[in-house]
């Protein structure tokens, strides 16, 4: 929808660095990824994003990607730029330098280090500020890195396939296909999309999965492994400790796991953290996102099984779920669900993937 007070071009380009900004999703954490064009005499003159481990930010790869080029144009940002100096200059300031006359900003960053001082000191150096094209889908990008600010977790995303009489896996447990291959592609592209993708140890040992980004040419992108296993159970001979050396595993346990299971899987080449229990045993999942939180992770993608997947509604932990359900019934096996989604839940999307439907539903904050 057009928005009052930009130019159809200010939308275009606005569309167009939001779509960039998408593509560093899971390679830039602990920072946002930004995407930034410049525009000059209606022609872009830079592109850039923030680049993978967060550095450069995307307003300086878009002006080391434009040079002299960069004088006289205007910005298109996804996120506010920053004002602190860190290791490096401020965007605000690097924006500056190259010669910026206007930038239009899709939304504010809440970090307290940033929060309206980019815009005030833009603003200062005579820039032209326009703030708010774009700003539900930028909103929407950088939910991760928002959710770490604000509440000092990364952003989940639960996601379940469901077959039609809503099982997730067969009786037994046995590792069954419930979906297509359409469906199967989307979740490996929110794989990489993720920084971190997590699982209970239950899924482990039913299913000895790699979770992995396996779409052709995006094996790179595979997050961070995270497995949720209280006492340390992850038997040594998994397909994932088995790769821990080339993609990293975090166990999480809890407080008085057994130390000897610890070394073992740190000396295979796991991280593992440890948090406390909660007063009815289980392992604190808030406490566990906060730690993986600090280290960094701004988007998780948690793909179950059942156990924590209620774990994560349970606590309020789960900000948005993505059901793949197949058309096809099993007839019996394990149920996805033990009760009805909560009404704070609502479904914000449904498309189809080849034979399945996949249904988003996000909780309302
Ligand atoms: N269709 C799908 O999308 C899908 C996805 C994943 C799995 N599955 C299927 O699901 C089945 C496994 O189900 P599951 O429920 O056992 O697996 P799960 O949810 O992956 O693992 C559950 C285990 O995680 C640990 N855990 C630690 N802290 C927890 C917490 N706060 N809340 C919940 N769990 C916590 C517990 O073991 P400890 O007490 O030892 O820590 C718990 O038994 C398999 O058949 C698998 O194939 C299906």
């Amino acid at each position: 929808m057009a928005r009052p007070g930009f130019s159809p071009d200010d939308h275009t380009f606005m569309d167009h660095a939001l779509r960039l900004g998408r593509r560093g999703l899971g390679l830039t954490w602990p920072n946002p990824s930004v995407g930034c064009v410049l525009v000059r005499n209606g022609a872009i003159v830079g592109r850039g994003l923030t680049q993978p481990g967060g550095r450069p930010h995307g307003e300086t790869t878009a002006i080391a990607h434009a040079g002299a080029a960069a004088r006289g144009s205007t910005a298109y940002v996804t996120l506010e730029p920053c004002s602190h100096y860190g290791r490096t200059a401020p965007c605000s300031d690097a924006l500056a330098r190259a010669g910026i006359v206007r930038v239009v900003c899709a939304i504010g960053d809440p970090d307290p280090r940033v929060r309206g001082r980019g815009f005030t000191m833009l603003r200062a150096y005579g820039i032209g500020v326009d703030v708010g094209l774009g700003e539900e889908e930028a909103g929407l990008d950088h939910r991760g890195h928002f959710t770490r600010v604000r509440l000092g977790r990364p952003f989940v995303q639960l996601k379940m396939a469901l077959s039609a009489d809503g099982f997730v896996a067969a009786s037994g447990g046995a590792r069954t296909a419930i979906t297509g291959p359409r469906a199967n592609d989307r979740v490996h592209l929110m794989r990489a999309m993720a920084d971190a993708i997590m699982v209970g140890i239950g899924t482990v040992l039913a299913d000895d999965p790699m979770l992995t980004c396996r779409l052709p040419g995006m094996e790179h992108r595979s997050p961070v492994r995270v497995v949720v296993d209280s006492r340390l159970r992850l038997p040594l001979a998994s397909r994932l400790v088995a790769t821990a050396r080339d993609v990293p595993t975090w166990v999480l346990g809890t407080v008085g796991a057994p130390p000897d299971a610890e070394r073992a899987l740190r000396a295979a080449g796991c991280e593992v953290m440890l948090v406390r229990r909660l007063d009815d045993g289980t392992l604190d999942l808030g406490a566990a996102l906060r730690l993986i939180g600090v280290r960094g992770i701004t988007r998780v993608l948690a793909e179950g099984g059942p156990r924590l997947a209620a774990g994560l509604i349970g606590s309020g932990l789960a900000d948005e779920i993505v059901l793949a359900r197949s058309p096809d019934p099993l007839g019996t096996g394990v149920p996805a669900f033990s009760a009805p989604l909560p009404d704070r839940y609502r479904l914000a999307a449904t498309e189809p993937a080849g034979r399945d439907i996949i249904e988003t539903y996000r909780q309302e904050t």
